[in-house]
């Protein structure tokens, strides 16, 4: 039997649909929000209210994209959290008003669970590789840094994650500090590949079992620079590839190094990524070499699925769904991390 799932995704600055047949992805539609660029950051009610805009054209672009009548759809799935609340209000309002008008199931689906579940995404006609359980899933965005055990597709269990910034948001605060644009993340990888990893030192943070902490090294970047600056007023653009190699080269470090006693500990060598950061060329690159050197076997997902979008949340939701895992009406959605 084929199940046509609809997912909407509108956690934080994207309002995303897709529409899945079975595990396949048929279209996954997503409008970007530019109009947080100049304020460096995601704007909370901005995001809303692009949100209320886009979300009708976009899940009309999902079904046209898909070729697939809303009465064609079997079930509605939404991310229901962790994000701003303010979006996370318009992506389950409609996604129970849609339940509602076709009287079908609604499936609510965790943000970073999707996340997770993003690497058993199929594309049509095409076969792709996807790890065996149990595995172990470096999640790191720009919200999130976590090591999770993946014991199965329902079952996920948080072995370790950050005590205070994401590993997302050190790149993007420590680019803002260097002046670049939001996000600086992407940027920052650009320019790290014309400098030297090891120009420069900033603080390693020591916290406990496989725990992270980005706090202190965007303090010690600060205060560098701060320092810095005041011999020598052009320090930053004379040093901006060099800042950023070492800036890079620092965070992926950290978290190779916790992932890697994560592995060793729980003794598991399939190894997985996930999150907006998963992009980063360094640490992209300093997986595959751990993976070599460790014998893992390492999984990578399309960059379309590592950023935000509903295609994850409609794969978590079909298995929701077989699950008959539903929920009614009065589902209210959450901000914090629920895991
Ligand atoms: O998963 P995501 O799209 O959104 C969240 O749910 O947070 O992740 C966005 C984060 C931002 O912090 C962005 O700067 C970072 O991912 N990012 C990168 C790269 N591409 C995106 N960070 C470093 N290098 C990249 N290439």
């Amino acid at each position: 039997m084929n199940i046509h799932i609809l997912a909407i995704e509108s956690s934080c600055d994207d309002t995303s649909a897709s529409v899945f047949k079975n595990e396949v992805v048929l279209s996954n539609s997503i409008a970007n929000q530019n109009v947080h660029r100049e304020y460096g950051g995601v704007v909370p009610e901005l995001a809303s209210r692009a949100h209320q805009q886009n979300i009708v054209p976009v899940v009309h672009k999902a079904l046209k994209d898909a070729g697939v009548n809303a009465d064609d759809i079997d079930a509605v799935a939404f991310t229901r959290g962790p994000g701003l609340m303010g979006s996370l209000l318009v992506g389950t309002s409609f996604a129970k008003g849609f339940a509602l008008a076709n009287n079908i199931p609604l499936i609510d689906v965790n943000h970073l669970h999707a996340h997770v579940l993003a690497h058993f995404i199929k594309e049509p006609d095409q076969e792709t590789a996807h790890p065996e359980f149990p595995f172990l899933c470096l999640l790191v965005s720009g919200g999130n840094s976590q090591i999770v055990l993946v014991k199965d597709y329902m079952h996920m269990q948080v072995v370790g994650q950050t005590i205070d910034d994401a590993a997302g948001e050190a790149f993007d605060k420590c680019a803002k500090v260097m002046g670049l644009p939001y996000p600086g993340g992407p940027l920052v990888d650009k320019l790290a590949k014309e400098g030297k990893p090891n120009a420069f030192e900033f603080a390693r943070p020591r916290v406990k079992d496989y725990d992270y902490s980005f706090s202190g090294l965007k303090t010690s970047f600060l205060y560098f620079l701060r320092d810095r600056l005041k011999e020598n007023p052009n320090f930053i653009e004379e040093n901006k590839n060099d800042l950023c190699a070492s800036l890079q080269s620092t965070i992926v470090d950290i978290l190779l190094d916790k992932l890697e006693k994560a592995a060793d500990d729980l003794n598991i060598s399939q190894i997985a990524l996930a999150g907006g950061v998963s992009a980063n060329s360094g640490l992209r690159d300093g997986l595959q070499k751990m993976a070599v050197r460790k014998k893992w076997i390492t999984f990578i997902p399309k960059f379309a699925y590592t950023t935000d979008n509903a295609a994850m949340v409609a794969i978590t939701g079909y298995y929701k769904f077989l699950a008959k895992d539903f929920v009614e009406q009065d589902a209210a959605p959450y901000s914090r991390v629920v895991f």
